[in-house]
């Protein structure tokens, strides 16, 4: 899990505009948890990054499908243009390395001596001897592969996004929705995964299709992008692939804290200290959180450890994160300086699209709340030169539209201003002399309308010139 982020996906709101998200990682149900398991649960809050979602968001267990947000809050106060969201892998296996770990000290623990064992069970029990009997279930095959909790964490990631966001997710930007992974087999599956999640928002009951088929299609594999740090040449010769590059972490695994846990954990299971290092120890930790993470199970490794235990390896694992991909050197962060420069090229491409669509929003000076569905053929730009007065311009089936509303705006006025007159004219054609601005044709839209309602006029589309004028509460009542 610590490798950084994983897939990128993108949808849009215009034709444009472009929607991303990419993928992190995991939420289950903890339906399995036995209530008594306060080991777990007091140690949980140390996993770093293999904590569970759940953990993490408690708001998730009711039901992980519905996002806890209040979703009126974001509509009443944004229009979302595009989503872009970083997404980690979801749950998944541990690594054929971290495997191998256990392994090496499962069988440190079933080569004890077993006959002093049993009559040296003392203090905690003999848990030495419990976990050797402890059916070691992961195999090398496993290598840090999604479990299928993974993508139930992924499925419920995109139907939370989804419906917390409806007008991004309707089902027009469905094939606009981009999705970006790197090559590695979890992220790839989290990507199929959370379109999976999407197919069941867009076809309820229906059964997904091979992702192939999918109308937005199968996830893009970019490294360059998503593994920007092993395209990253300066962090591979600095951090990477430097031996001392990570000798606080060296320090600090053989310093006065670890080997007070080296200590303790020895006499626990009753091992040679000197068969123990911190990556066994660590290892040992890791897979108290795997088991709850993947299997929902209260692992006997945690019996190991403490709280003060759990600090220390948390503290130990924050510190590798730090140097590696951290703030530890400045070339961690600056290696991702591509992702990042991507992502905020398309949210403004996504805003710039927006303003050519609507220029100015007078909803904020008037207090009017335009429907949105002007948003694409309305734009009103405020009038320097002239205060209390705005000058737009108005496709004419829009200005059939909106006529019920400007009326009963006049009619009803509005707390801070009231709309005085809406003046439009058509504008001369460009090839024809322009008239002097006094001798325009203005015309009052709402006596004009239904302006002879003139089926060449419809059949021209033209735009109409129109000026707004409103006095504000203060002007009105002073
Ligand atoms: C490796 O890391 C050490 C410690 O940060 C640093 O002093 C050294 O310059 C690095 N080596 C290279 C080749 O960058």
């Amino acid at each position: 899990m610590p490798r950084g982020p994983c897939s990128l996906v993108r949808v849009s709101a215009t034709p444009v505009a472009v929607l991303a998200v990419a993928l992190v990682s995991s939420l289950s149900r903890c339906s399995l948890l036995e209530p008594e398991n306060s080991v777990v649960s007091a140690l949980s809050p140390y996993f770093g990054t293999k904590t569970r979602y759940e953990d993490a968001n408690p708001g998730l267990l009711p039901d992980p499908e519905v996002p806890r947000r209040d979703p009126e809050l974001l509509e009443e106060t944004c229009t979302p243009v595009q989503l872009v969201a970083l997404i980690r892998h979801g749950t998944r296996y541990p690594t054929t390395k971290q495997i191998r770990k256990l392994r090496q000290l499962h069988g440190l623990l079933q080569a004890r001596g077993a006959e002093d064992d049993r009559t040296r069970a003392a203090g905690r029990g003999d848990l030495g001897a419990a976990l050797a009997d402890w059916p070691l279930w992961y195999a090398d095959w496993m290598d840090g592969q999604l479990v299928e909790k993974g993508r139930q964490d992924m499925r419920q990631l995109a139907l939370r996004l989804a419906s917390l966001f409806p007008a991004l997710f309707s089902r027009e930007n469905y094939g606009r929705l981009q999705l970006v992974t790197s090559s590695k087999h979890r992220c790839v599956d989290s990507g199929a995964a959370f379109l999976q999640g999407l197919w069941q928002h867009y076809h309820p009951g229906l059964p997904p299709p091979d992702i192939a088929d999918m109308e937005c299609g199968p996830p893009r594999i970019n490294d360059k992008l998503m593994r920007f740090f092993d395209h990253c040449e300066k962090f591979l010769t600095q951090v990477e692939r430097n031996a001392t590059a990570l000798y606080h972490v060296e320090a600090f695994k053989t310093g006065p804290e670890m080997q007070n846990i080296l200590k303790k954990v020895a006499d626990i299971l009753q091992v040679p200290v000197n068969n123990l290092n911190a990556d066994l120890i660590q290892v040992a930790f890791f897979t108290c959180s795997f088991d709850l993470a993947i299997k929902g199970v209260k692992s006997p490794w945690c019996d190991v450890f403490d709280i003060d235990d759990a600090k220390v390896l948390e503290y130990l694992n924050d510190l590798k994160q730090y140097w590696k991909r951290g703030y530890g050197y400045s070339i961690n962060s600056r290696s991702s300086c591509t992702l990042f420069q991507d992502i905020f090229q398309h949210l403004d491409k996504a805003v710039k699209q927006k303003q050519r669509i609507r220029v100015f929003s007078s909803e904020s000076v008037l207090h009017i709340r335009w429907p949105e569905y002007w948003s694409f053929s309305f734009s009103i730009s405020p009038s320097n030169e002239y205060p209390g007065l705005m000058s737009f311009r108005m496709d004419w089936l829009d200005l059939l539209a909106v006529q019920g509303t400007l009326k009963s705006l006049l009619q009803h006025g509005n707390s801070k201003a009231s709309i005085q007159s809406i003046k439009c004219w058509i504008p001369p054609r460009k090839d024809t002399p322009r008239p002097r601005a006094k001798e325009e044709p203005q015309q009052d839209v709402l006596n004009q309308f239904p302006l002879q309602s003139s089926s060449s006029l419809a059949m021209q589309r033209p735009f109409f010139h129109c000026f707004l004028s409103w006095a504000t509460s203060k002007t009105r009542n002073p």
